[in-house]
């Protein structure tokens, strides 16, 4: 793509031809859940109208279809991360499911008294609450890396929490809370210096950048597939092959058994290994059309576009009085949070949504990272691949308008 034609990418998603409270769509929230284009939209309906069935299990043909079309999208995921075989691709519920089974299978095989998981203090509590729980499970203590006043990796205390007991390190690519990107190339570096692994929790980037897991060389990288255009309820977790054969499996049942007696079962090899029960079919084939969609427009170019966008938003916000951006880190991803003297987020976002305009107001789920600003809820916007410079012009003089009669109150 030569030149960045957001208005023909906006006419691929129907719901932004819609309007809201009598006014045009304006989606500020992709960080949360992105819009989904037609051809993800068709390829679930299509394939549950004429081609459904199930996978792994039958030789009639409507099944061994559906079973090449579920193999296609891990191979496609394999590709799109770069990994080195599609054993190493497992799907998930979400970023949250992919995380939770690391924690839990992880943490059975490899966490032990004394040991140390080390996680940035800005996580989302997906990234936070699931290693709580094994490493109370386990005798293991977590410790927190701290972000200086603009939300940046302090790599400092960094190195100096680090030890032969650290056994891993989980941390996100980029903040959802404050949209720091966290320096992965140093952590994971770092991290390898003492045999620790790194998990790197990519919600806010497998839709914006390109990723590489065989070169950043991290050993875990998890993602939902709803905030990559494609639909619920489908995720991936990328692992290490030598590390997932070591681990045990999460959930047990059919797939992933080899051979089951009364008395014992020995289990199918990765991915299928922690692959229990009749997979969401028809959404790894969304997946794997939204992931054909990024590529089609490139991640390089929705990466600059989306920089842009954010640039332009952060330039005009700060114009605005008594507002004060929360994360000013130089590298961000397409997410701004802020608060304004004296109003309530839940109020901006009240009367924005009167004005068709979507953000998120509240914890953004990391009361760990209000904590650390010091505050208890933020408005955020996030971009997306079909976000404009107008509707970022709109959504300024709106709020603007918003902050004038909120203030009058
Ligand atoms: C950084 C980060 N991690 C984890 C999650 C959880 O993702 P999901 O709810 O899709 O499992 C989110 C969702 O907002 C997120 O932004």
């Amino acid at each position: 793509m030569n030149s960045y034609d957001v208005e023909k990418i906006r006419k691929e998603f129907p719901i932004l031809q819609t309007k809201r409270n009598g006014h045009p769509l304006v989606y500020l929230d992709s960080a949360a859940t992105s819009q989904k284009p037609h051809s993800v939209i068709d390829a679930i309906t299509h394939f549950y109208r004429e081609e459904y069935g199930t996978v792994h299990r039958a030789v009639y043909g409507l099944a061994s279809g559906a079973t090449a079309r579920y193999c296609q999208v891990r191979e496609k995921v394999r590709a799109y991360l770069n990994a080195a075989s599609t054993d190493e691709i497992i799907f998930t519920k979400g970023t949250t499911e992919g995380i939770n089974l690391v924690a839990d299978c992880f943490g059975k095989a490899f966490l032990h008294h004394g040991d140390e998981v080390l996680l940035s203090e800005i996580e989302h509590h997906a990234n936070i609450v699931p290693w709580q729980k094994i490493c109370k499970e386990r005798g293991a203590q977590l410790k927190f890396i701290p972000v200086n006043a603009q939300g940046v990796l302090n790599l400092e205390a960094f190195v100096k929490l680090l030890s032969p007991r650290t056994k891993l390190v989980a941390i996100a690519h980029v903040s959802n809370a404050i949209g720091t990107v966290h320096p992965l190339e140093e952590i994971v570096h770092l991290a390898h210096g003492y045999h620790a692994k790194v998990l790197v929790d990519g919600a806010q980037s497998a839709a914006h950048v390109p990723i590489d897991v065989q070169k950043l060389d991290i050993d875990f990288f998890v993602f939902s597939g709803h905030k990559a255009y494609g639909p619920t309820g489908v995720g991936v977790l990328y692992g290490k092959k030598g590390l997932l054969e070591t681990m045990p499996p999460y959930q047990c049942g059919g797939d992933m058994i080899e051979k089951v007696t009364l008395d014992a079962t020995t289990y199918q090899k990765s991915p299928l290994k922690f692959e229990a029960g009749t997979p969401m079919i028809a959404e790894v084939i969304g997946l794997g059309e939204a992931l054909d969609y990024i590529e089609k427009i490139g991640r390089d170019n929705i990466s600059q576009w989306e920089q842009k966008l954010l640039s332009y938003a952060t330039e005009k916000l700060l114009k605005i009085p008594h507002l004060q951006i929360i994360g000013t880190a130089h590298e961000k991803g397409p997410i701004i949070s802020f608060v304004v003297k004296d109003i309530h987020p839940l109020d901006i976002g009240t009367l924005l949504d009167l004005k068709g305009i979507c953000v998120r107001t509240g914890h953004q789920c990391s009361q760990p990272t209000m904590q650390r600003f010091g505050v208890t809820s933020v408005t955020r916007v996030s971009f997306g691949l079909y976000n404009t410079f107008a509707e970022i012009d709109y959504f300024v003089a709106s709020l603007k308008e918003v902050l004038s009669v909120l203030k009058k109150n």
